[in-house]
């Protein structure tokens, strides 16, 4: 099965091409390309994504990614065929009816690629959602106008399906090709993104439970805004992680031993903590905003008296080891109250490397018997790799032309 697969739920527009073949559930898997074209530098102005912005270049990469794409896979074919009058007016029709919202898109995917002939992929995967609507739409309008022009069939895909799915891919030494391993069930997935961050159980390919949640605002979310009011750029998760390593040393231990320099001179005087919330609750949900409210009020006291620069590193390890031992606790008990058999880290904020570290440390410890799976660093962001594996591995039909993008959609 060969899957061309595309995302554009939030910043990153993303193509790929995915050829399965053998075994279902272990299939060899061929990556022909894997385009990721991020415009993080473009939000990083406005301090987060901004979604008109967003949609806006969406619609103008779109049309090079495919392009690209297929060239890179070696299926590139443009026509000289010309149809018929009549059949030119009824397709120009037809997509001036799906990209009713997307002109722009329109005027681009005309000049572009109405003559590219259909390529031999036998499904095109599109991210409907959750994600922000107006990216969503762009990429579900341009699947759409594929699956009609080369008349594939479009499969619908979670984009949360494809974090837990870029886990599965994994490389078996060092410069080798990704292959897909075949997990044991109950898998327990720690999802965490801009968005989203969520335990999922997995009880087979497509049989997922969310059995926690965050209550207010996201692992990454969190990670982002206390970037902002540290001020340092966006997205706030590599900036945080980069300051805390400063006084960290690579060695995730308590810090109070092992805190040095100007760092630790602020901890001794002002013995920062900051809240676990949830730490101990009897569900296995999450909150975040409170952790985030706490470093605005101790960035206000203590910016009185000290530069932002000289905080920065000290408030940054704190408040990732806060997030951090709620991520790992809630995830650890979800697990041995399941009886996982695999535990799995997937999301953006899955390239944490203390994250990594300490949920691997913990399993290995505490869940007897199980597998750790985390993507290869390369996958953790969003790429549309991820999406053609959750459409492959799902098992969802073919969907309706009149698929829709949905910005809320659960598991
Ligand atoms: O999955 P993702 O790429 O996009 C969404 O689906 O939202 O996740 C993006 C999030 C951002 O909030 C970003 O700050 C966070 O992942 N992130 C990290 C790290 N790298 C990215 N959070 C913590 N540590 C990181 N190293
Ligand atoms: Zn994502």
């Amino acid at each position: 099965m060969r899957i061309l697969a595309i995302e554009t739920s939030c910043d990153e527009t993303a193509i790929a091409v995915v050829d399965f073949a053998g075994p279902k559930t272990r299939p060899a898997i061929k990556i022909f390309s894997n385009i990721v074209s991020s415009q993080v530098k473009l939000h990083a102005k406005f301090g987060g994504v901004v979604p008109n912005l967003a949609k806006r270049e969406h619609q103008r990469n779109l049309p090079f990614i495919l392009k690209r794409a297929l060239k890179e896979s070696k299926l590139l074919k443009i026509s000289n065929f010309q149809f018929p009058i009549s059949k030119q007016i009824l397709k120009i029709q037809t997509l001036e009816k799906i990209f009713e919202r997307e002109p722009e898109l329109l005027k681009r995917f005309k000049k572009y690629i109405l003559l590219i002939q259909s390529p031999k992929i036998d499904a095109i995967a599109i991210t409907i959602g959750p994600g922000l609507a107006p990216a969503l739409w762009v990429g579900v309008n341009f699947a759409k106008a594929l699956a009609y022009l080369w008349k594939k069939p479009l499969i619908p895909v979670n984009h949360m399906e494809g974090h837990l799915y870029s886990a599965f891919l994994q490389k078996s030494g060092e410069n080798s090709n990704f292959q897909i391993l075949n997990p044991k069930f109950p898998i327990l997935a720690l999802l965490v993104s801009g968005g989203h961050t969520e335990l999922v159980l997995a009880r087979g390919y497509g049989k997922y439970k969310i059995v926690g949640e965050t209550l207010d605002d996201a692992a990454g979310e969190a990670f982002d805004k206390v970037a902002r009011i540290l001020g340092l750029g966006y997205p706030g998760g590599p900036v945080i992680s980069a300051e805390a390593k400063k006084i960290l040393n690579s060695k995730p231990a308590p810090y109070r031993s092992e805190a040095s320099g100007t760092g630790s001179e602020i901890l001794n005087k002002f013995q920062i903590k900051l809240p676990r919330p949830m730490l101990n609750s009897k569900d296995y949900n999450f909150s975040f905003s409170g952790l985030k409210t706490a470093v605005l009020y101790l960035v206000r006291d203590l910016s009185k008296k000290y530069s932002i620069k000289v905080l920065r590193p000290t408030i940054a390890r704190e408040f990732q080891d806060a997030a951090v031992e709620v991520l790992v606790k809630k995830t650890i008990k979800a697990a041995k109250d399941y009886k996982a058999k695999t535990v799995l880290l997937g999301g953006g904020v899955a390239a944490n490397s203390l994250l990594r570290h300490r949920l691997f440390s913990a399993v290995a410890r505490e869940i007897l018997n199980s597998k750790f799976l985390i993507p290869d660093s390369s996958l953790c962001g969003d790429n549309a790799l991820m999406i053609a594996l959750a459409a492959y591995f799902s098992g969802k039909k073919k969907a309706p032309m009149s698929i829709g993008a949905e910005a809320n959609l659960r598991f």
